[in-house]
């Protein structure tokens, strides 16, 4: 089928270069003319695990352009992938796909279904639709239905190839089938829904993802308290399958594109409603504040961090991406930066958008894990990169200078520390021969 996707960011490109492996043909739409040249040429853009190595094997079924009206003219499914980040009132801001539909609106010549795949509140598709139809230059049907995307970053191919399912929302026959043929070659569940349901159906599933995080967070931060492992406690949790044993890892709170957003436009949509989703609001108070974990739990060791060197290994906010937002350390290390420390920063590729992000002479950035934590004075673990797990601890005692090692990820076993000389803290566990000046 001839399809477009407009977004080449995390969802379109990925959704693109597979849709071209299955054999249609893929224009792959972007208004970021820098972003367009480098696909042109068969490098993606972005970090994602294999994506590079499938985007080369398919370039024969994908065209990548800036030309909105060449791209939506003879287009028989059109995706919108744009961006839809948090406004300041924590709604979600739909102007760029608006602009999307403004443009298929006046330039799509050819009857298609235009297909959401941005995460948008309940009820746009309804109002998308509307718009075109008001707008609408040709004599054309244009379909509008509802198709969430549910990848993870660092996971995004295998999790759009292999998906855990596909929902369509719909309730008409010719943009259902249209997407079942999108989707035949795909193994993966599919179900139709109504557009309310399917756009429902993406914040319900994000928010609850979160939800499950933020409470595992709490139990992390009672077991601290109280004398427990919250690593024992969740493997005796997860057994139970109506809890499942996935998303129970404790930490230093989530981040990324999706689930700090959805949370809070599901929040400001129910109070636009004049309802109150409060399990949702707790979620988002308790990740802001899991955050700062590490930090208060650093001020232990020192009142202020002048003139110290952190040690600061992984940025991203997740492993697998070289994706920032909402990272954790983000937050943390303008923080260590306005207390006066000298930050070293190792991430294996998140950190050129470090660099543009935080832009400030006092971060050295380092191509190593040893040359970071050499002479450190404490050291933050924000992202459990491979390289971060596998590393010999022992390492952190011959190169810090205070071997104080502090970590959101809980890559390590609490036993790789015992009788070293390194402070090891972690969440919702034991600090391991805790010290304090
Ligand atoms: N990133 C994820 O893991 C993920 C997962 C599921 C759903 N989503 C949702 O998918 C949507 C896209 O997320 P993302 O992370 O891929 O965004 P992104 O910011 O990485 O990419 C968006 C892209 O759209 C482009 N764009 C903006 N206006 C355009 C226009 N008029 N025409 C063509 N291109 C345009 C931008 O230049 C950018 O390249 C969001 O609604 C997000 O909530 C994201």
């Amino acid at each position: 089928m001839r399809i477009t996707v407009a977004g080449t960011g995390y969802v379109g490109l990925v959704t693109g270069v597979c849709l071209a492996s299955k054999g249609h043909q893929v224009i792959c739409l972007d208004v970021d003319e820098e972003k367009v040249k480098t696909m042109q040429q068969g490098i993606s853009p972005i970090y994602e695990p294999g994506l590079s190595e499938l985007m080369q094997e398919s370039m024969e079924n994908l065209t990548f352009t800036t030309d909105y009206a060449g791209a939506y003219k003879n287009a028989e499914v059109i995706f919108i992938g744009v961006g839809t980040p948090e406004k300041s009132d924590g709604s979600a801001n739909l102007s760029f796909v608006y602009q999307v539909a403004k443009q298929i609106a006046r330039t799509a010549e050819n009857n298609c279904v235009v297909v959401v795949k941005s995460t948008v509140p309940i009820g746009t598709n309804d109002k998308i639709e509307q718009y075109i139809h008001d707008k609408q230059v040709h004599d054309c049907k244009i379909y509008v239905a509802s198709n969430p995307e549910f990848l993870a970053q660092g996971t995004a191919v295998r999790d759009t190839l292999h998906a855990s399912r596909i929902v369509i929302g719909t309730d008409e026959k010719y943009a259902a089938d249209i997407l079942m043929q999108v989707y035949e070659k795909f193994d993966a569940p599919k179900i139709t829904v109504g557009r309310r349901s399917a756009e429902m159906i993406k914040y319900a599933s994000n928010d609850f993802l979160a939800l499950k995080i933020s409470y595992v967070n709490e139990i992390a931060n009672l077991c601290e308290t109280v004398g427990a492992n919250v690593e024992e406690v969740t493997l005796g949790m997860g057994f139970d399958k109506r809890i499942g044993d996935y998303f129970l890892n404790a930490g230093i709170g989530y981040g990324g594109s999706c689930f700090p957003k959805d949370t809070k436009a599901l929040s400001w949509l129910a109070s636009f409603n004049d309802k109150e989703i409060r399990t949702v609001k707790a979620a988002i108070e308790v990740n802001d504040s899991q955050k700062l974990k590490l930090i208060k739990k650093a001020r232990k060791y020192y009142d202020d961090f002048l003139f110290l060197n952190i040690a600061v290994l992984g940025c991203t906010f997740k492993p697998g991406t070289d994706d920032l937002r909402e990272a954790p350390s983000l937050v943390n290390v303008p923080l260590l930066l306005e207390d006066g420390a000298r930050v070293r920063i190792w991430d294996p590729v998140g950190t050129e958008n470090f660099k543009k992000q935080v832009p400030n002479e006092k971060i050295q950035y380092c191509g190593s894990i040893e040359e970071a934590i050499t002479d450190a004075d404490i050291c933050f673990i924000f992202t459990e990169w491979k390289d971060v797990c596998d590393f010999d601890v022992t390492k952190y005692q011959k190169l810090m200078k205070r071997p104080i090692v502090l970590d959101g990820r809980n890559c390590y076993a609490l036993d790789q520390f015992e009788g070293t000389g390194i402070t090891y803290g972690s969440i919702g566990r034991k600090t391991i021969n805790d010290t304090e000046e």
